[in-house]
């Protein structure tokens, strides 16, 4: 068939409002959309270290909420019912609270809403980078101990039931902290499962070869944008290597890092879903 040259011109016309349309629709939906569609990450850890009295315990992670960068309290208040709504036995923070701590005016209702967060045994959190940065250390640690969050900074604690118990601990962030895992894990009982918190989860590399059985971190937002048959656009430090999901490394060692919630310099999701992650504990004791 012949195309006339008005023909032409019609088609090249219509192929370019199209792809405007779609670029439009693309913007739109990265921009405005996918930031707001929540997903729940599921994963069961099966290990034998587990003791039998924490069979099925739900540990609730949460990472990257970015608060004040298009991420208001109104989306953390509907963030902390959903996440009670999975009636957590233990809630840990992974990192990155607010985005900007210098420049974020710290309301109280930012207290009141992560106050409200509920979890049988205990919520936990370490610092990430963006909590470190612009002199956020303090403040950030002034929010979440009076809502009710306890800092592992270079530290353990042990999660007990009953007469048994597992290791939770908590690395300083690797960027901007003084982390020292040596510390953290000093004197942890040799036995007991251990579950490490660190931010940046491409520690891991170097971590694995620790007494650590799993590893919990954010920092990598996923990539926030993926591109259909390339991959992740842009990943931060520390975070190319793992960037989402599940990464079984050596010595039974598991990295699982989450996507987070809000996002950072750029206010786009593609691909890329905010998330929490619910692990619940298999013992096969
Ligand atoms: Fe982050």
């Amino acid at each position: 068939m012949k195309i006339t040259r008005r023909t032409f011109i019609k088609r090249t016309l219509a192929s370019a409002a199209a792809l405007i349309g779609i670029n439009a629709f693309g913007y739109s939906y990265a921009r405005y959309m996918e930031p707001n569609m929540l997903a729940v990450r599921r994963h069961d850890i099966e290990h034998g270290k587990i003791p039998q009295h924490f069979h099925n315990f739900k540990v609730l992670q949460f990472s990257d909420t970015h608060v004040g960068f298009h991420y208001e309290l109104d989306d953390l208040e509907r963030l902390v019912e959903k996440m009670n709504q999975e009636e957590p036995d233990l809630i840990l923070f992974t990192g990155d609270l607010v985005d900007e701590p210098h420049t974020y005016s710290f309301p109280p209702r930012l207290i009141q809403i992560l106050k409200r967060l509920e979890a049988k045994q205990g919520k936990y959190w370490i610092y990430g980078n963006h909590d470190h940065g612009g002199y956020g250390t303090e403040k950030i640690r002034d929010v979440m101990v009076q809502s009710g969050f306890q800092l592992l900074q270079n530290e353990h604690t042990l999660i007990e039931n009953g007469s048994a118990s597992f290791t939770l601990a908590g690395v300083d962030d690797i960027m901007l902290g003084k982390p020292d895992l040596e510390r953290t894990l000093e004197n942890a009982p040799k036995e007991s499962f251990t579950l490490l918190m660190v931010h940046e989860p491409d520690v891991a590399l170097e971590y694995q070869h620790y007494p650590v059985d799993v590893q919990l971190s954010g920092h990598s937002h996923g990539g926030q944008v993926q591109v259909p048959f390339f991959g992740y656009l842009v990943t931060p430090p520390f975070a190319e290597h793992f960037v989402e999901g599940h990464y079984p490394l050596v010595n039974g060692f598991n990295l699982y890092v989450s996507r987070g919630i809000g996002t950072t310099r750029l206010p786009y999701r593609f691909m890329c879903r905010p998330e929490f992650s619910v692990f619940q504990l298999k013992s096969t004791l």
